[in-house]
């Protein structure tokens, strides 16, 4: 049996990870296999988790943040049929399912970025992430999350920097908008 793998053994790796190297495919390679294990833990799961805010269909529950906020470990929860639409983070993510399946949608940027508040976007791919499911998602990459299932979905998340604390875009891809998005996670 692998031995038990705390949030703090997991804090420990990515301080280890992320003082060896910036580059994100290494952080991925390296993050990836390591949030998977925790996320197949139950030590962190509390029960509180499963009960999203009715509002706006969305919890998180911070796990851990540097103090730089850098480093941010968030359990993330959707009511079924509640999601986010096209956005980016302004910081690297890796996001593994825990429970319920998570529709992911990820867009390409087709404009030059020439004009403000402008932004045209194409679907690039779509996938499901259930239970033990990674994705990979680089800073500035632009995705949409949906509970397209009948139950609350929890995930656990990691960013580079909390996104309370990044510049990030939120995106209207049939008005060709990108507004800056700003969040108050807890
Ligand atoms: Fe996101």
């Amino acid at each position: 049996m692998q031995e038990q793998y705390s949030v703090a053994q997991y804090v420990d790796d990515l301080r280890r990870i992320t003082a060896e190297t910036v580059d994100e495919n290494e952080i991925f390679d390296q993050v990836g296999p390591l949030a998977k294990r925790l996320a197949s833990e139950d030590s962190w799961i509390e029960e509180r988790f499963y009960n999203p805010d009715e509002e706006t269909g969305f919890s998180a529950f911070l796990l851990h943040e540097e103090e730089d906020h850098s480093l941010a470990v968030l359990a993330a929860t959707w009511i079924p049929g509640m999601g986010v639409g096209p956005h980016d983070h302004g910081t690297w993510a890796v996001v593994v399912g825990v429970e319920g399946v998570e529709r992911n949608i990820r867009y390409k940027r087709l404009d030059d970025r020439s004009k403000p508040d402008y932004a045209e976007l194409e679907v690039k791919d779509e996938s499901t992430a259930g239970p033990g499911d990674l994705v990979c998602i680089r800073n500035g990459g632009i995705h949409a999350v949906r509970n397209d299932s009948d139950k609350v979905t929890l995930s656990l998340h990691t960013y580079g920097t909390h996104i309370n604390h990044t510049i990030r875009s939120k995106y209207d891809i049939e008005a060709h908008t990108a507004a800056e998005f700003k969040v108050d996670v807890k």
